[in-house]
C-alpha cells in the first residue's frame, strides 16, 4: 500500500471521508498528538487500528466528535460538573470517561460499559469530524509503545505502507496526548495526566483526584500500565541534581565512540556546553510541545539520549514527568 501525505484541505478531507466510510483507516491531525482514525460505530475497520498499531486488545480507544455533536448520543452525562468542564475545556485537549450507550462499537471500548470522548480543537480535524458526520476513534498514530507523532512525518516514520492516506494539519501545538478525566463519580479523577491539569480541572469542578497506578491493581485506565513513548535508542534519565553524573555518562559513551544526546529544559544548557544537545524549552507548555519532537530527532541521531527529569511534578509538569518517566526512565 503506497502511504499519501496530503495537505489537510476540502478536498484531502473528501478523500478521507470516502476512505473511512468504506472501513479505511487514516492518519489524522490534533492539537495533541497525530490519530490514526476510523469510523467508530465500524467494528472491522476498529479491529484494522490495533492490527496495524499493534496495539494490546485490552486497551480502549477515544472516539472524537465535533463541537455541536450531541454527546448523548454516545454516553449518559451523569454528573452535574461535566457541563461546566465541557464549557470551558472543550474543544480541547481533555478527554472524558462516561458511561457508554453502546454505539462506538465494542472493539473500541474494549467489552468495557465506559467510552472515552474528546473534542479536539484543531480545525482541520473538526472539519473532518464534521464532514465525516460520524464519531470518530483514534488512539495516536505510532507503533505501539513507540513515540507519539506531532508531525504528519513522524506518522509516515511509523505507518509508511499501513495506512493510504495521512492529513497533514502542521506540527500539534500541544505536544503530548490529552488529560483522560474519569467523570463517572462524584469527584473527577485523572487517569493520564496532560495539559489539562488538575488545578484547572478542581476550579472547575470543585474536586479532583488522581489515580494511582501501583503494580498489581486493578486497571482503570490500560493504556497507562504500559512503557509507553519509548524512543528506538538507548535512554537514560537523571534528575536535575545529578547533572555531573549525567555528564559522566555522556563522556564515557562518547569515548567509546558512541553518539551521545543530552535533552533537556533549556536553562540547564549552559552546564553542558560543547555537548550534543536537545533542547525542551523553558515553560511547561513550551516542554510539553516539544518533547516528543526531540525524542524522534533523537532516536534519529543518537545512540542514547540522556534526559534530565523535571525539577518540578505541578500543572502541565506532572504530563511532562509522566512522559519522559515511561519513555527514557
Ligand atoms: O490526545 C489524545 O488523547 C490522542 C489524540 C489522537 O486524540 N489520543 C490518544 O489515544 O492518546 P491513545 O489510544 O494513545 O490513548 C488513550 C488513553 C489510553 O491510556 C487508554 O487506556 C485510555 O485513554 N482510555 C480509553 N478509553 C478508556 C476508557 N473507556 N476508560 C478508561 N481509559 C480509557
Ligand atoms: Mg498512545
Amino acid at each position: 500500500m503506497i502511504t499519501e501525505i496530503k495537505t489537510i484541505n476540502e478536498r484531502s478531507i473528501a478523500e478521507a471521508v470516502k476512505i473511512l466510510r468504506s472501513g479505511g483507516v487514516i492518519g489524522m491531525p490534533t492539537e495533541t498528538v497525530y490519530g490514526l482514525a476510523a469510523i467508530g460505530t465500524d467494528s472491522r475497520a476498529v479491529e484494522k487500528i490495533y492490527e496495524v498499531k499493534g496495539r494490546p486488545s485490552d486497551n480502549p480507544l477515544i472516539a472524537h466528535v465535533h463541537r455541536d455533536y450531541d454527546i448523548e448520543k454516545l454516553v449518559f452525562v451523569e454528573q452535574d460538573y461535566i457541563p461546566r468542564l465541557m464549557n470551558e475545556y472543550m474543544p480541547g485537549p481533555l478527554t472524558l470517561v462516561m458511561r457508554s450507550r453502546g454505539i462506538i462499537c465494542k472493539e473500541a471500548v474494549c467489552g468495557g460499559d465506559t467510552l472515552a470522548l474528546r473534542i479536539p480543537s484543531h480545525e482541520g480535524c473538526q472539519a473532518l469530524l464534521r464532514a465525516a458526520d460520524a464519531p470518530i476513534v483514534a488512539p495516536s498514530a505510532n507503533i505501539s509503545k513507540h513515540t507519539s507523532p506531532v508531525t504528519a512525518r513522524h506518522v509516515y516514520d511509523d505507518l509508511n505502507g499501513k495506512i493510504p492516506l495521512i492529513l497533514d494539519g502542521g506540527k500539534c501545538s500541544g505536544g503530548i496526548e490529552s488529560t483522560v478525566l474519569d467523570v463517572t463519580e462524584k469527584v473527577p479523577r485523572i487517569l493520564r495526566a496532560g495539559l489539562i491539569t488538575r488545578e484547572m480541572i478542581e476550579k472547575v469542578a470543585g474536586g479532583c483526584e488522581i489515580a494511582e497506578h501501583k503494580d498489581g491493581d486493578k486497571v482503570k485506565s490500560p493504556g497507562v500500565k504500559y512503557r509507553h513513548y519509548r524512543p528506538r535508542c538507548r535512554t537514560a534519565l537523571f534528575k536535575e541534581d545529578e547533572i555531573e553524573e549525567a555528564k559522566l555518562l555522556y563522556d564515557k559513551e562518547t569515548a567509546s565512540g558512541n553518539r551521545a544526546y543530552i535533552m533537556c529544559r533549556t536553562p540547564l544548557a549552559n552546564y553542558f556546553e560543547g555537548k550534543n544537545l536537545l533542547l525542551l524549552g523553558t515553560g511547561g507548555e513550551e516542554i510539553a510541545s516539544n518533547l516528543y519532537e526531540r525524542l524522534l530527532q533523537g532516536e534519529k541521531e543518537a545512540d542514547i539520549i540522556i534526559a534530565i527529569d523535571m525539577p518540578r511534578e505541578d500543572g502541565v509538569y506532572l504530563g511532562i514527568t509522566n512522559r519522559l518517566r515511561k519513555s527514557c526512565g
